[in-house]
Formats: structure tokens, C-alpha cells, sequence
């Protein structure tokens, strides 16, 4: 067991202080008393955390199927400069996860911690980092969460919003900023606007319908099965239609006669096509899609087509939190799993038909 302070971190260390006196020709009074609380600090302030040595960790000793995921003992990584260690207790399952794992390269080196987002409580703090303290509420990106413990740097790192409870906060990182940036910053959408969410039943698009709303939009959701129409009704969609089955053309010619504004495009595809198709054709149509989304849609002569990523940061968790507050957001989990079967969660991520997201419960 390892203990940390906060002040060991922010604090000059006692050999630094001690050193400092020892130049003084002739140290004042006050120089001795605060060059001993230097070297007292360490183990005088409340604020500790105890941090193990070792954790378990969902991880893959090589690319393959989802048995590759096993449970693994390994190094906890303390925090460096401008890092928070997160004690986790929940982690997204994305659906990209699967489609990476099975490849490695020369370079990869395993045991490879999966999982990108996540939740759990601030557990040490490196030095130079504003904002946080130990035991805050938190959730992160561009971490591997799929661990008792994740080391992540500040910027991708935001208190838990009101209202979001931690497993739900352990989906939002990736899909609530690929949901808000997709509507805000790719299509600028406006109050009003009319737009189709294809493929608004999983992780991204569940949060999107809300956003979409939130903004004052009017929503077409396409959905996969009848579990999914009803769900994205719950969530606020204005019309669903089942992006497999139904006539795309003829719903979107109904939902808006002179074309839809925009489309956010989740899932690739014939489907998708349609519903490009039915975009307005007066230079103000756009469709925005995720990097990773296969296939991508074929481009179009007066349409404005925007591939976009989710961009963490600090402005970027302020907006998404903002949102969600406003929005009220709710976050469907598709189901639940321990950190010792995240190989049960992957296979269920492969079989699909999720209604929003899969989150692997750590503590
Ligand atoms: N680059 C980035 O920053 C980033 C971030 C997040 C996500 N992504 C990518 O963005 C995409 C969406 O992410 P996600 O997490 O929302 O994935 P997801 O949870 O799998 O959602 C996609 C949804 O589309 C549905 N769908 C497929 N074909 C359809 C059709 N013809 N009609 C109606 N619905 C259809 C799927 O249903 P079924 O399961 O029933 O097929 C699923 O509900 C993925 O490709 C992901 O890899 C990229």
C-alpha cells in the first residue's frame, strides 16, 4: 500500500527546505519555523489517499476475440505533472473496441489495459493541476479505464454533472461529446431545423436525440427494432422510423416536404444514403458522420459533408455539462457487467441491437 498526499505533490519536498536553511548563514526564527513545516507538511494534511501498488485490470495479451480479455495484475501508474489518478468505478464499452481489438503491431505493447471513458472518484493528483481534489466525482477520456485505477490527463478529466449518477457517468465521456459536438459544432444546428439521427439508438445517437431537442430541433430518429423506436420516442425523437424496414425517402418526405436540414450519420450504409438523399438542395443541407462509421457516404454535389471526432478539453466538458444539466439528460445503459467479465461485455457488444451503451462496473 502506497499513501499519498496532496501536499507531498504540491508541496517543496523536505530536502529542498532542509537545504534551503542550510545556506542561511544565520537562520531568523521564522526561517527555521517554516522550513520545519516544509518538512512536516507531507504528513500533516488531511487531504490523503491510499493507492495500492498493484491493481486488476481488463487487459489483452494479444489481439484476437473477446477471450483475449482477461483479468491481469498490474503496476498502478502514479500521476505525473498535469495528470489525475482516477479510482475508478465504471468504464464505457465502445463499440469501436471490438473492431481494434482483434489488431496489434510491432510496436503494441501487451498487456494492453483497455477502454476509453469512464467514471470514478479522484484518488491523487500530480503537481500543477487546477480544479480538482481528492475524492471528487469524476469522469474522463482518453484513459484505459478497463483498471481499478486510470492515470488521465487534467483536460480530459470533468466533475460528474448534476443529476448523473456514476455508472451513467462512466458512458458519458466519449458519446455525450460526440452527441453535443456533433450537433453544435459540425451541423451548427439551429432552433427549428429539421434533422435525421440514423443509426439513434445507440451510445452516440441516444444523447444526440436529447441535444438535438434541447436546441429546438425536430428529429427524425432512424431506429433498428421496435425496443429502439421506443426508446428514442421516450427520449423526445418527434418521428421514428425503422431505418432497416421502413421507406426512408417517403417518411422524410412527410417530416419535411421542402428536405431536412441536416443528418447526423451513425451508422453507415444504404440507409444512411437515404436519408443524405433526402437532404435540402439549396446549399444549406449538411450531414456530419463519426470517423470510424463504415461505409462512409458517397460525396454529393452541393452538400456540405463534415467527418468529425469528439474533441476533449476543458471548454469542451463545460459545454457538456452545461447541456446535460439543461437537457436533463438521461443516459440508457445497455446492460452491466463486472471488470471480471469484460469478455462477456465484448461479446455482447459484438451481437449488438444495444439501446445506448454497455458499461463495465469496476467498483
Ligand atoms: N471518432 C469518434 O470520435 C467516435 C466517437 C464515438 C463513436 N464513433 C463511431 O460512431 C459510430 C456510432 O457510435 P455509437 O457508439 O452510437 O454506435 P452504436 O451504439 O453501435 O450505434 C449505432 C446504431 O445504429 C444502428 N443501426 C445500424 N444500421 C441501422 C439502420 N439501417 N437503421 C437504423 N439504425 C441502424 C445500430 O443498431 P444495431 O445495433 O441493431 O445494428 C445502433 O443502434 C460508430 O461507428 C463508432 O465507432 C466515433
Amino acid at each position: 500500500m502506497r499513501y499519498l498526499s496532496r501536499a507531498a505533490v504540491l508541496s517543496p519536498s523536505p530536502l529542498v527546505a532542509s537545504f534551503r536553511l542550510l545556506q542561511m548563514k544565520t537562520p531568523t526564527l521564522p526561517a527555521i519555523v517554516a522550513a520545519l513545516s516544509f518538512i512536516a507538511a507531507p504528513w500533516s494534511i488531511a487531504e490523503t489517499s491510499s493507492v495500492p501498488d498493484t491493481m486488476r485490470a481488463a487487459a489483452i495479451d494479444r489481439g484476437g476475440d473477446a477471450e483475449t480479455l482477461s483479468i491481469h495484475q498490474v503496476p498502478v501508474r502514479m500521476p505525473k505533472a498535469g495528470e489525475v489518478l482516477i479510482a475508478v468505478k465504471a468504464a464505457g464499452v465502445g463499440v469501436w473496441q471490438a473492431k481494434y481489438r482483434p489488431r496489434d503491431s510491432d510496436d503494441t505493447h501487451f498487456p494492453v489495459i483497455l477502454g476509453s471513458d469512464g467514471a470514478g472518484t479522484v484518488a491523487a493528483i500530480g503537481t500543477g493541476v487546477r480544479g480538482f481534489k481528492v475524492g471528487d466525482e469524476v469522469y474522463g477520456t482518453n484513459g484505459a479505464f478497463y483498471a481499478e485505477y486510470v492515470t488521465v490527463q487534467a483536460e480530459n478529466v470533468a466533475h460528474v454533472p448534476r443529476g448523473i449518477n456514476p455508472t451513467e457517468a462512466g458512458i458519458l465521456g466519449i458519446s455525450g461529446l460526440s452527441a453535443l459536438q456533433g450537433i453544435d459544432d459540425a451541423l451548427n444546428l439551429r432552433s427549428g431545423e429539421k434533422l435525421i439521427i440514423h443509426g439513434a439508438a445507440g451510445g452516440v445517437g441516444t444523447l444526440a436525440v436529447q441535444f438535438a431537442k434541447l436546441r429546438g430541433a425536430k428529429v427524425l430518429a432512424t431506429v433498428s427494432d421496435e425496443a429502439g423506436a421506443a426508446l428514442v420516442s421516450r427520449l423526445g425523437a418527434d418521428v421514428v422510423v425503422n431505418g432497416r424496414t421502413a421507406d426512408i425517402a417517403a417518411a422524410a418526405r412527410s417530416f419535411a416536404p421542402d428536405g431536412v436540414d441536416a443528418v447526423l450519420g451513425l451508422a453507415g450504409g444504404e440507409a444512411l444514403e437515404h436519408c443524405i438523399d433526402a437532404l435540402r438542395h439549396d446549399g444549406r443541407g449538411r450531414v456530419t458522420y463519426l470517423y470510424g462509421m463504415e461505409p462512409i457516404p458517397k460525396p454529393r454535389f452541393g452538400i456540405r459533408m463534415v467527418l468529425y471526432s469528439y474533441i476533449p478539453g476543458v471548454r469542451e466538458f463545460e459545454q457538456l455539462n452545461k447541456a446535460v444539466e439543461a437537457a436533463k439528460l438521461q443516459v440508457p445503459i445497455a446492460a452491466e457487467y463486472p471488470l471480471a467479465d469484460a469478455a462477456e461485455a465484448h461479446k455482447r457488444l459484438e451481437a449488438g441491437h444495444l439501446l445506448g451503451k454497455i458499461v463495465v462496473r469496476v467498483r
